[in-house]
């Protein structure tokens, strides 16, 4: 499937004025968040005045046990693999490319830090994939028991638009972390997921049909929000074999669903279906109501007395002037003395209204009124009564579904063998850590008091304290805050750069997210630059001119610019419109 560009550019204005709300929404949110320049520019700020901050209390390895605990320890290599899978590109003539270009790191957080010593594993590039995966020491499987799966999140950077969720991959001998991919068959997502006002604590679970042995992802219907802020944020999935799931932020419970009820589509098909092959009756009456047929128009309806009459006791006002018209020639006028009969014909004064007629109740000729018919009645039509010959919603008979199966215990699940990180992400600097993988909520908060609980109440003492710095600085502002006013090139340049990064993972997501781009920024900003330039000319000094003519010229090179910009950022959305499709559907296989 291809897309022609024109087709593309058509969808994207069409986009842009639907979905001007939501960016609004966006735009709020986004005021929240600040670019790493500002949180770097003010934690060194904050170092020099930590001094009013508690002591950073210092990492030590805990010594839980699980299944799977991974606090990213120095020998965290061992474990973990980033991916060298090739881009899906089955059915196109393309050249495979390396898709998960996306670097992986180790370290300290350099936003709000509240542990000494405590690092975690980091998502380096903004708009790139990213995956890496961890194998288990040995299969986790639990059925009849308990799964805990805990994590921290820090975006370190905000969150405008990216996932920041995990994958539990399903047990199997080809796992090959190198290849780790989008398609790599998971048990369970979970995780924050957000991109503009869409903002959800993604719960999928994958599950096997047992008649056909196919995979189907069973989604949570109504998943809570993640929490888009800088701080640790601790993320709890409990799965009770008696189906219930819980979802914990930062130890408080945020969802409680049930497999068997809450999840779309269900994990079981309904038992009996709609026989396809019934038919309503030709004769069957489902009218509820009809207008009485025994009904007659009364004798003494009439359906043609006007809606309105004269209103024969109406006066003339006492200061009506009759006599006086309501236009007179302008007494002030006066024949231009160039006006030659001859050519121009007689010279007429101008009228203009009569001043006599202004503080009365009205000149000229006076009628009377009209008003509302008290005869008035209208067309008549007979009233309604419950039909005899209804029968009742017709419905289709109900008949065995032959593909039915039930499985009482969803939450047993597929035994899993891998842990990993599968996302792609607008921001950089989502760490992740202290991930818990096991079978005792208890072990999972004890695991939780020695991390989470120890650095999440100083990171946020450290937030505040730095806050007013940060909003001190409004050049380091994200591009979602730019006022077109304050400096019109750079907020198209600004505006540009995020649309084309959105688009070169999803060109759709990019239109909703920045439809200012995608309804051809350019050639807006000629316009409003050439509106601005016009007001500063007329109102303004002599000096000003050439500064706006300057101004306006710039702007309309940033604009042309842009607009080639924008062109190609929807070709080559429309050129990889199938890889895009492939690589939506990961993010699909979990939105
Ligand atoms: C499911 O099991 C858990 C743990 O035993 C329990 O706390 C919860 O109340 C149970 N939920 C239902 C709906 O039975």
């Amino acid at each position: 499937m291809r897309f022609s560009a024109t087709a593309a550019i058509s969808a994207a204005a069409l986009l842009a004025g639907t979905v001007s709300a939501d960016a609004q929404s966006v735009i709020s949110e986004a005021s929240s968040s600040v670019s790493s320049a500002a949180s770097d520019a003010s934690s060194s700020v904050a170092s020099s005045s930590t001094a009013s901050l508690p002591e950073l209390p210092t990492f030590t390895p805990t010594k839980l046990k699980a299944d799977f605990l991974e606090q990213f320890t120095d020998d965290w290599e061992a474990r973990w693999k980033p991916s060298h899978a090739k881009k899906d590109t089955k059915g196109s003539d393309k050249d495979e490319e390396w898709a998960y270009v996306g670097e992986w790191a180790v370290e300290e957080p350099h936003v709000y830090k509240g542990m000494e010593g405590d690092k975690g594993l980091v998502v380096k590039n903004a708009a790139a994939h990213h995956a890496i995966s961890a194998k288990f020491p040995k299969k986790i499987d639990n059925k009849g028991k308990t799964l805990v799966v805990q994590y921290e999140v820090k975006l370190q950077n905000g969150l405008e638009c990216g996932g920041a969720y995990l994958k539990l991959l399903r047990d199997n001998k080809a796992l090959h972390q190198d290849e780790f991919s989008n398609v790599s068959p998971y048990v369970i997502m979970f995780g924050p997921d957000k991109c503009g006002s869409t903002n959800k604590v993604h719960l999928i679970i994958n599950h096997k049909n047992p008649k056909t042995g196919e995979y189907e992802e069973k989604h949570l219907q109504t998943p809570p929000a993640a929490r888009i802020v800088k701080t640790t944020e601790l993320y709890t999935l409990i799965i009770h074999p008696n189906n219930t799931a819980i979802i914990k932020l930062n130890g408080e419970q945020v969802k409680e669903a049930n497999l068997l009820e809450d999840f779309t589509p269900a994990f079981n098909p309904p038992k009996e279906i709609d026989d396809p092959k019934d038919k309503k009756p030709e004769d069957w009456v489902d009218t509820v109501r009809i207008p009485d047929p025994e009904a007659k128009k009364p004798e003494d309806w009439d359906e043609d007395a006007p809606f309105e009459v004269v209103d024969e006791e109406a006066t003339m006002p006492e200061d009506w002037l009759e006599k006086e018209p309501l236009t007179i020639p302008d007494p002030e006028a006066t024949k231009p003395e160039d006006w030659d009969d001859e050519e121009d014909g007689d010279w007429v004064a101008p009228t203009v209204s009569n001043p006599k007629c202004d503080d009365v109740s009205g000149c000229g000729p006076w009628t009377k009124p009209m008003k509302s018919n008290p005869e008035y009645k209208g067309k008549w039509t007979a009233p309604m009564i419950d039909n005899p010959e209804y029968k009742g919603e017709w419905a289709p008979r109900k008949i065995k579904n032959p593909d039915f199966f039930e499985d009482k215990h969803p939450s047993n699940l597929e035994p899993m063998g891998a842990i990993g990180f599968e996302i792609w992400t607008m921001q950089s600097d989502i760490m992740f850590d202290n991930i818990y993988i096991g079978h005792s909520i208890e072990d999972a908060a004890k695991f939780a008091d020695e991390t989470f609980n120890e650095k999440h109440p100083i990171e946020q003492l450290v937030e505040l304290a730095e806050k007013p710095k940060v909003e001190d600085r409004p050049e380091a502002k994200s591009p979602n805050d730019l006022v077109f006013l304050d400096d019109p090139i750079h907020y198209i340049r600004e505006k540009l750069d995020l649309f084309f990064a959105i688009a070169q993972n999803d060109p759709v997501q990019a239109i909703k997210f920045v439809p200012e781009a995608a309804a051809g920024l350019g050639a807006v900003a000629v316009t409003i630059i050439a509106i601005i330039a016009g007001i500063i000319t007329m109102s303004g000094g002599s000096a000003a001119p050439q500064k706006v003519k300057k101004v306006a010229g710039d702007a309309k090179t940033a604009a042309a610019d842009a607009k080639d910009k924008v062109a190609e950022a929807v070709s080559t959305g429309a050129d990889s419109a199938k890889d895009a499709v492939n690589k939506r559907s990961t993010r699909s296989t979990g939105s």
